[in-house]
């Protein structure tokens, strides 16, 4: 099991993901039946303040499985609408903190033995996706509350506790380290068999929090993950040996430093596809757009439901993002982050040359809009979507004599706006160079 530390790893290829920009993450198991939130609504049942409607004893929770039927599950179908919305990866759910396993694991509960889907849901799900150019991914919780040998945590108002309800007879503090080598054991047979079955291009941990990165032995895991599936890309939740991170349902004003990806529901909640406090497209495709323009990617939830379908109104919100994506996908896809904060009122991107900029203009001004501080001679602006309309455009004030750029102003009182975004394409003369500057005294007139 243990591997050198010493073991020199070629770090992954990041280019397709921080290129990729849009995801679908997919939650999907046994609590999709009823309409549960995901493992969480048997850990917290009867906790205080909890709402009943959102929980249900673990036996009840359990029981679910039995009508886990998957009869609709049509991976072709979900790659299809995936494609249409224009995502370029996405991340499914193969276990869950409950335990139970979407593939034919060789231990503890799986929904090929457990449930009456009784097939593998993980291979079908990797090969649509690769049939329409979608990067796999594979999320996956290291916490497991119904294994054996894991020993359950309670958070409970902020005091480290057994879980009351499904409590193993062993502790953190009352460390059972056979109990704990055997779990251990196990995560990595699981991890060893998801990355040799199925070659995900990325792993995607959670519940980590339970146990410190030493007791997860993560630094024995990354390796050993890297030399199952060599060039695999690995979120954050395994110490600080992931690749990127991982800003959860809210986006971020400052962007995180490196590779990042926010994950982010489309309701209220990560399983509960028949809840109605759904966000509106425009609202996701803003978000989206505002990630981008801070060199991030979206990975947006969906849920379907027990029988593998998707609910309309998500497929729904898919289809409108991919109708505002296709005609700007040049402004999205392979960009990296826009202007820094202060050089433009609103989210933008750049090509990856730099050559290119891209301005989202997310309200339909009544004034004319300005564009501060490029050096650079500017050859067209032209709007990205249509026929390249020509933006009309004047330059004011700055000294270019002594490096200080005008103030470009945009004119769009005659350009029809573009539902959610106007994206404007300014194109350079070399690649984007920036006044850092802090003002200065202009010295020679
Ligand atoms: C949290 C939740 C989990 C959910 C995940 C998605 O970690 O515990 O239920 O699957 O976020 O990012």
């Amino acid at each position: 099991m243990t591997t050198s530390p010493t073991t020199t790893l070629i770090p992954p290829d990041l280019t397709w993901f921080n290129n990729a920009k849009f995801g679908i993450f997919i939650h999907w198991g046994i609590y999709s039946v009823g309409q549960y939130p995901e493992s969480w609504s048997f850990y917290n049942h009867g906790a205080k303040g909890q709402d009943p409607s959102d929980s249900l004893s673990f036996e009840d929770y359990m029981a679910q499985r039995h009508a886990f039927l998957t009869r609709r599950y049509d991976p072709a179908a979900w790659a299809a609408l995936f494609a249409e919305a224009g995502a370029r990866y996405a991340v499914l759910t193969t276990k869950h903190h409950d335990g139970m396993a979407l593939w034919d694991t060789a231990e503890h509960l799986s929904v090929v033995r457990d449930t009456p889907a009784a097939r593998d849901l993980v291979g079908p799900f990797c090969e649509a996706m690769r049939a329409q150019n979608i990067h796999a991914g594979l999320y996956y919780s290291h916490l497991d509350w119904t294994h054996p040998d894991y020993p359950s945590l309670c958070h409970a108002e902020g005091i480290v506790t057994d879980h009351p309800g499904y409590a193993r007879s062993y502790t953190l503090d009352k460390d059972d380290p056979v109990r704990w080598e055997n779990f251990l054991r196990f995560h990595r047979l699981q991890l060893r068999e998801l990355c040799e079955r199925y070659s995900p291009d990325l792993l995607w941990f959670d519940g980590d929090w339970e146990r410190t990165p030493a007791k997860w032995r993560f630094e024995e895991l990354n390796q050993l993950l890297r030399t199952w599936r060599p060039g695999v890309v690995i979120n954050s939740r395994i110490g600080t040996f992931g690749d990127y991170a991982t800003p959860e349902q809210g986006i971020p004003t400052t962007p995180p430093i490196g590779p990042w990806e926010l994950c982010y529901t489309m309701n209220r909640t990560w399983a509960m596809a028949t809840d109605p406090s759904y966000k509106t497209s425009a609202e996701l495709i803003r978000l989206l757009i505002e990630c981008v323009g801070m060199g991030g990617n979206l990975l947006l939830n969906i849920s379907p439901l027990g029988d593998g379908t998707i609910f309309y109104e998500q497929a729904r919100i898919l289809r409108e993002i991919g109708a505002w994506l296709r005609p700007h996908a040049k402004a999205i896809y392979d960009t990296q982050a826009g202007l820094p904060h202060g050089y433009f009122y609103g989210p933008s991107t750049l090509s990856a040359d730099r050559k290119t900029l891209y301005l989202f203009q997310l309200e339909h001004p009544s004034n004319e809009v300005s564009v501060k501080g490029i050096h650079n001679r500017i050859l067209s602006i032209t709007l990205l979507n249509g026929d390249g309309t020509q933006i009309p455009h004047r330059v004011s004030g700055g000294a270019s004599w002594a490096g200080v750029p005008g103030v470009v102003w945009l004119d769009l009182k005659n350009i029809a706006p573009t539902p959610h975004a106007t994206v404007i394409k300014l194109e350079l003369d070399g690649p984007l160079s920036l006044y850092t500057g802090h003002g200065q005294v202009i010295t020679q007139n």
